[in-house]
């Protein structure tokens, strides 16, 4: 079986990291037990451009035992799981293209590796596979059946495409459904930042000052958790309605420019580019802490920091760079940029991604049984997909709702007078 991971020897310990992650992911192991039966993939070759981590590697079993042929290869060159590669290929002989810190040309071979594969359905983190699909491989776009995106950047991505003209097969905005973005953008990005943060520079959340930037699905969830620990929390924002949304959550709000002066710890998370500065380093505090948890390594302007400062220590601590500026100021910069909460941190808590994977999973199924009958545009995951999966996880938690009465259905149903 052809792959590229770093180490084998480290196979044990990525495989107990996945079963310990398959104990939190109830949803995906009562699809995979399901898929193990009927085969819905049956033949199917899978490609899947994710995070390589202990979490990915439970839906790409249940994807294999679903009867499809899954290939993995990463969707950030710092985000792998090295243990978890290794265990992939060796114990359950998924083939895995990916190591953790793999330079740009690398991230790249193993993206072509997993076309390679001949994929008729691929799995999307930020949409550069399909990406390559449309540019350098254009020649193998004609197999695919859909394409499943995760990621918020990645979605926007591929509607950019769409609006173009230049989409070349259906794809799913997995991100948009309430059962992904509601729980696994908010609580998980949200816990997860907070958890890389801490591990990375060991910081006391208690009475820093926490710049936030971004008040969307995963802004809202950091802002929350560093509240929670304690934090003086302020939001930056671009949108009215977040930004009002984020005051009368109780945050301090203001533009960058203002903010920049007073934090102690700046995360972006944005999906947008250059959102920290030049002229927002140079209002920093010294010993001010950078970090960003959006898709791309984008959202803190690294080059003009690199060339504002007189020296760069890397590594200072693991994760942590310090740039030290012309004026003897010292800013720390988290991660090179890149999404803290999966470099410094191990990504989202498994029983969020349950949810999410279980969305991918389901959505799987239903590509396969629509084939051909998707038109080629960016498609939302059915909401009986979001509904089941939110049904399966209250049931993995032994929680019941309600139903609604006969007469309750009758009088939702009516326009009749309120009495
Ligand atoms: N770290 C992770 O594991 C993880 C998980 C999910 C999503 N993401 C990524 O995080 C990013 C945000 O995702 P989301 O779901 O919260 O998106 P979102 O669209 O819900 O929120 C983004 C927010 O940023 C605001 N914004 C844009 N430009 C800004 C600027 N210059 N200054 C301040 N605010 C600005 C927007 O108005 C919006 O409210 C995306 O890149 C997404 O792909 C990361």
């Amino acid at each position: 079986m052809k792959s590229d991971v770093a180490d084998f020897s480290l196979a044990p310990q990525g495989k107990k990291r996945i079963l310990w992650a398959d104990n939190d992911m109830p949803v995906l192991a009562s699809i995979r037990q399901r898929f193990a039966k009927s085969k819905p993939l049956k033949g199917k070759n899978v490609s899947a451009c994710l995070h390589i981590t202990a979490e990915t590697a439970n839906l790409a079993r249940t994807l294999k035992a679903g009867g499809a042929n899954v290939v993995l290869c990463a969707s950030n060159p710092l985000s792998t799981q090295d243990d978890v590669a290794a265990s992939l290929v060796k114990d359950f002989q998924i083939p895995v293209f990916a190591v953790c810190g793999e330079n740009r040309s690398t991230y790249y071979k193993h993206i072509y590796a997993a076309i390679d594969h001949k994929p008729v359905i691929t799995f999307d983190d930020g949409a550069d596979l399909v990406n390559e699909l449309h540019t350098s491989r254009k020649k193998d776009s004609f197999r695919i059946i859909a394409s499943m995106e995760e990621t918020t950047t990645g979605v926007i991505r591929l509607r950019a495409l769409a609006n173009a003209g230049k989409l070349k097969f259906p794809v799913i905005a997995v991100n948009d459904a309430a059962s992904k973005h509601l729980f696994d953008n908010r609580y998980g990005t949200g816990q997860s930042t907070v958890d890389g943060i801490i591990r990375a520079t060991d910081l006391l959340m208690a009475g820093s000052k926490v710049v936030a930037a971004g008040y969307g699905w995963c802004g809202r969830g950091f802002a929350m958790r560093a509240r929670g620990m304690g934090a003086i929390v302020i939001v930056t924002e671009i949108d009215p309605v977040k930004a009002i949304e984020a005051v009368m959550d109780g945050f301090e709000v203001m533009p960058m420019a203002q903010a920049a002066k007073v934090g102690n710890l700046f995360v972006t998370l944005t999906g947008n580019k250059n959102v920290i500065r030049a002229e927002h380093f140079r209002a920093m505090r010294d010993g001010a802490i950078v970090a960003n948890s959006g898709h791309f390594n984008v959202e803190i302007d690294i080059p003009a920091l690199k060339k504002m400062s007189k020296k760069l220590n890397r590594g200072v601590r693991n994760h942590v760079d310090e740039y030290i500026l012309k004026n003897n100021k010292r800013i720390f910069l988290l991660a090179e940029g890149r999404l803290v909460n999966l470099a410094a941190a191990e990504g989202h808590p498994a029983s969020v991604m349950d949810m999410s994977f279980a969305t991918q999973a389901l959505e799987a199924e239903y590509v396969v049984k629509n084939e051909g009958k998707l038109a080629v545009a960016v498609h939302n995951v059915p909401i009986e997909i979001e509904q089941k999966v939110c049904t399966l996880k209250l049931r993995s938690m032994s929680i019941g709702i309600d139903r609604l009465t006969a007469e309750q259905v009758e009088y939702l149903a009516s326009s009749g007078e309120g009495t």
